[in-house]
């Protein structure tokens, strides 16, 4: 131990640590500074960032040995306060800075050693300091955050005062459509909100610290487990294995009957007989610290007879492939579609023909915050599992069977979330959590690091697709054939909806009459398959929006007329025979196409042998909801002091809460109550009712039409007949219920049937997207110089959101292009090594235009957004690189050395 004297916020402290701790833990866990997050823990994301004797140093890789005597240290606690905010953190709350807010208490930090520095930085010199500083962000697309400093730094030159800077509520007070600022967000600013490691941080004396035992190979079957070792190491209580589960011991996630041919039951919780891929948990060791659970796991022996492993969905379909799950088939689902006639004489006949193959990588989903959970029980005997569920009520129905446990025993809560992407819809340590909480009767903690929060969380499902388009002599595509095989990883929840995308998506938005094709879901033992936003569609997307400019080039067509000529209008359907509920897409190509042309000859003239530029388009669709009568159920109660809504509306960063009080704000303005008293209850099975999960783009649409109605039904209760309404207390005085359950389910739609043909979606988002790049011929590298949005994501509920959620999208599909991976289980294991775009990768010029169509069926006209931006943001990069260098990249991600091999090539 050493003893210093640091002068922290403005305070001498003095501080007693171990030499060889890093600043970080020194700072949250002894001086209970949570502000300063934790991310990747190896200098990598810049989460950890504090001011160090006027430098901005990564706490987490600053050992404390190596911090003098005397320094200065300013945490984000130091910065500003929520009654007293710092500029930058007025700044981050008015631009959206803040969406899952874990990665801004690292980058204010940042940001006011910048301006420490200098007042009057230009954009450049920002975007390069966050650079330099490795500040990264998953969320926002790095845009809003370098509105913010530029803004914060002309209040602190004095240009510009605080009072204007902050939101101003509209005259009519009303906030849909507006930029009001997101409920969260000041929390988030000033690093008071507690996320799942800092919440872990604060349990009572007595809770047990968890660490996993698991699998180093990814196929073995399992010959033993020896605890003993490890049972005698220093602070551990206990050792938990399969034996020790109560239910059993298995997870399982929507699986169709009985077209599905396992029983869906192939998840284990611990692993009993096999591990089926790396990283699989075998066993929990229970301790006083972090470090004595994680030293103890080391110590768990287990005898493992390999097996062999496969690791690509073409590995696991081959002939002499064993069954990774004994007694059901590797291929155990199969989508077929069929839409109009056989395609085959269509194909013979058709004046240009064009086809072929892609493959879509395993996209890592690289949150800012690692996987966390706690769990402990309720004195009336209810366990209580806290994690980043993002479907609270889902998990609980998939866990409940293997925990062992009544369902009215259990109750599931979702943590401030930094952020998931969809990783969070499957049940990650959930099971876990309450295996060793059951086992020790004690609270328990689990923390992922970086690197097991990478190997063992589920990622993007590879897809394999081959597909065929034919077209009549003007270009119009008369018959598309598409084949898919879809690489699950292990596990098989969620594996059959995915496929199912692959139908939906592959060629949507364009009329295509006649359509046959097949996908089907493959057992692999790469990491297992879980959500990721925008599902299934960039996959399918990748295939479609490719082919359409080798069509276009084949016929010498430009690429923006044969869309044009294909796109979705009235008469036409989508390619699981739905109709349309709005034609945006003639708009929007025809505003967009002076701005294509001028960027086309921009890139012409810009051109040099040496750097080639190039512009690609690509066009998105993606419904929200789950397929067929999605349902939501929220509550809203009258109190003295205003309203309270409850939902399970569960929040990745994206803004659930601004999402549910604009909405709600909306629904109740006959009250003209201030936004300020609606209070929300959120995402706790123990408070909230069942808003199902927050996927698939659909709590905007379902959920906020069951907020409208829930509002609706108090408002006609409070309703006079005079127009006028009841107080709280008139009320009360009548016996009128104060409470109300509102609800939804979309009644209209139908889920697809073996041909893939139904309604699925009552809502749709639709997109058009356009890539600026620039390729460098002798490394390969390209880089996105500009990026254009045309997207019509209905009536918008909250300006902020709403372009946060496309400039993060944009980012993660520029990063989907051309760097983002995880193959390589020895390299793809760190935030860097997986590809993750850092600021200087994504363009500082990102245009967004919008159609707001208003949805017949989406509350106040109102559709969802998160999935869109994805959809194929990630297909107009791998355009414009064939526009430019006339490299098609058909197998992904696009890394410089394969494009320059494909250069070398031509
Ligand atoms: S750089 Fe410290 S947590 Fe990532
Ligand atoms: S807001 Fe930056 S990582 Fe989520």
């Amino acid at each position: 131990m050493i003893k210093k004297v640091l002068h922290i916020n403005g305070m001498p402290r003095t501080v007693i640590a171990q030499p060889e701790a890093m600043l970080a833990e020194v700072l949250r866990e002894q001086l209970n500074l949570t502000g300063t997050k934790v991310g990747c823990g190896q200098g990598q994301c810049g989460c950890c960032s504090v001011i160090l004797n006027g430098k901005v140093v990564r706490s987490c890789i600053t050992k404390f040995r190596r911090v003098e005597e005397g320094s200065l240290v300013t945490t984000i606690e130091g910065v500003g306060t929520p009654d007293n905010l710092h500029a930058l953190q007025m700044a981050w709350t008015v631009h959206g800075g803040a969406q899952c807010g874990f990665c801004s208490p690292g980058f204010i930090v940042s940001a006011k050693g910048l301006l420490d520095e200098n007042q009057n930085p230009t954009r450049q010199e920002v975007r390069d300091w966050f650079q330099k500083h490795r500040n990264l962000c998953r969320c926002t697309g790095y845009k809003p955050l370098v509105d913010a400093v530029m803004d914060a730094a002309k209040v602190v030159r004095g240009e510009l005062t605080m009072k204007d800077l902050a939101f101003k509520l509209p005259e009519d007070g009303r906030i849909w459509g507006s930029a009001y600022p997101r409920p969260t967000a000041v929390a988030k600013v000033t690093g008071t909100i507690d996320y799942g490691a800092d919440l872990g941080l604060k349990m009572p004396l007595g809770t047990l610290r968890l660490a996993l035992v698991q699998a180093k190979v990814s196929h073995a079957d399992i010959r033993g487990i020896d605890t003993s070792e490890a049972e005698k190491m220093p602070g551990v209580f206990k050792v938990v294995t399969h034996k020790d589960v109560k239910g059993k011991n298995r997870i399982t996630g929507l699986i169709t009957f009985p077209t599905n041919k396992g029983d869906g039951w192939d998840r284990p919780i611990l692993c009993d007989e096999k591990v089926f891929q790396f990283g699989d948990a075998i066993a929990i060791v229970a301790a006083d610290t972090e470090a004595n659970a994680r030293a103890a796991a080391e110590k768990v022996k287990v005898d493992l007879e390999e097996l062999p492993t496969y690791m690509s969905a073409p590995a696991a379909m081959a002939e002499d492939a064993i069954e990774i799950h004994p007694g059901t088939p590797n291929v155990y689902y199969e989508q077929k579609i069929a839409k109009g006639g056989d395609t085959a004489p269509l194909m013979q006949s058709a004046a240009h023909v064009v086809e072929g193959d892609f493959y879509l990588q395993r996209q890592p989903h690289l949150t800012m915050e690692p996987d966390v959970g706690l769990a402990y029980f309720e004195a009336e005997g209810r366990l209580c599992i806290h994690s980043k569920s993002i479907g609270i009520y889902l998990h609980h129905a998939m866990i409940c069977p293997g925990l062992g446990i009544e369902p009215e025993k259990l109750r599931l809560i979702q943590n401030p979330t930094g952020g998931t992407f969809g990783y969070k819809f499957s049940p990650t340590m959930e099971a876990l959590l309450g295996v060793a909480a059951m086992a020790t009767g004690r609270a328990v903690t689990l923390k992922y690091d970086y690197f097991q929060h990478i190997t063992y969380t589920g990622k993007r499902s590879p897809f394999f697709l081959k597909l065929k388009y034919g077209a009549d002599k003007d270009g119009k595509i008369v018959a598309m054939e598409s084949d898919w095989s879809v690489d699950h990883g292990p596990y098989s929840e969620f594996g059959d909806l995915l496929t199912l995308r692959g139908a939906q998506f592959i060629g949507a938005g364009y009329g295509i009459p006649n359509i046959r094709g097949l996908g089907r879901t493959v057992c692999t033992n790469h990491a297992w398959g879980s959500a990721f936003r925008a599902y299934g569609s960039p996959q399918s997307f990748l295939a479609s929006e490719s082919l359409m400019d080798e069509l276009a080039e084949k016929m010498g067509m430009d690429p923006l007329e044969l869309r044009y000529k294909n796109i979705y209008r009235p008469g036409d359907t989508s390619p699981t025979g739905q109709e349309p509920e709005v034609f945006s897409f003639p708009e929007m190509f025809d505003k967009l196409r002076p701005v294509y042309q001028a960027a086309l000859k921009k890139a012409k003239a810009e051109s040099t042998p040496d750097k080639k530029r190039g512009v690609g388009l690509s066009l998105g669709i993606y419904g929200c909801g789950l397929d067929g009568p999605d349902a939501s159920e929220i509550s809203v109660e009258l109190t003295p002091d205003g309203v309270v809504l409850g939902s399970s509306w569960e929040d990745h960063g994206q803004g659930a809460d601004i999402g549910a009080l604009g909405t709600a704000h909306e629904a109740l303005r006959p009250l003209k109550l201030p936004p300020d008293q609606i209070r929300q209850v959120m995402n706790d099975t123990g408070e909230t009712p069942n808003s199902g999960p927050s996927g698939g783009s659909r709590q905007q649409v379902v959920t906020g039409n069951a907020i409208k109605n829930g509002c609706e039904m108090l408002i006609n209760a409070m309703k006079k007949s005079d127009g006028t309404f009841r107080t709280y207390q008139e009320m009360k005085a009548e016996n009128i219920p104060l409470k109300y359950s509102g609800k939804w389910t979309a009644s209209m739609c139908t889920p697809c049937d073996e041909n893939a043909q139904g309604s699925p979606f009552a809502v749709y988002m639709y997109g058009v997207f356009m890539a600026e790049v620039t390729v460098d011929t002798q490394t390969g590298k390209t880089v996105v110089d500009k990026y254009t949005v045309m997207a019509d994501v209905g009536k918008i509920n909250n300006k902020l959101a709403v372009d946060g959620q496309i400039y993060g999208g944009v980012a993660q599909g520029i990063g989907l292009a051309l760097s983002e991976d995880f193959e390589d289980l020895k390299k793809h294991t760190s935030l860097a090594a997986c590809g993750i775009p850092y600021i200087k990768d994504i363009p500082d010029v990102i245009d967004i235009h919008y159609f707001e169509n208003p949805r017949p069926h989406g509350p106040f006209g109102a559709a969802g957004v998160g999935e869109l931006p994805l959809t194929s943001t990630h297909v107009a990069v791998l355009n414009a690189i064939k526009n430019a260098t006339g490299v098609r990249i058909a197998h992904l991600p696009a890394l410089p050395e394969k494009v320059l091999q494909e250069l070398k090539a031509l």
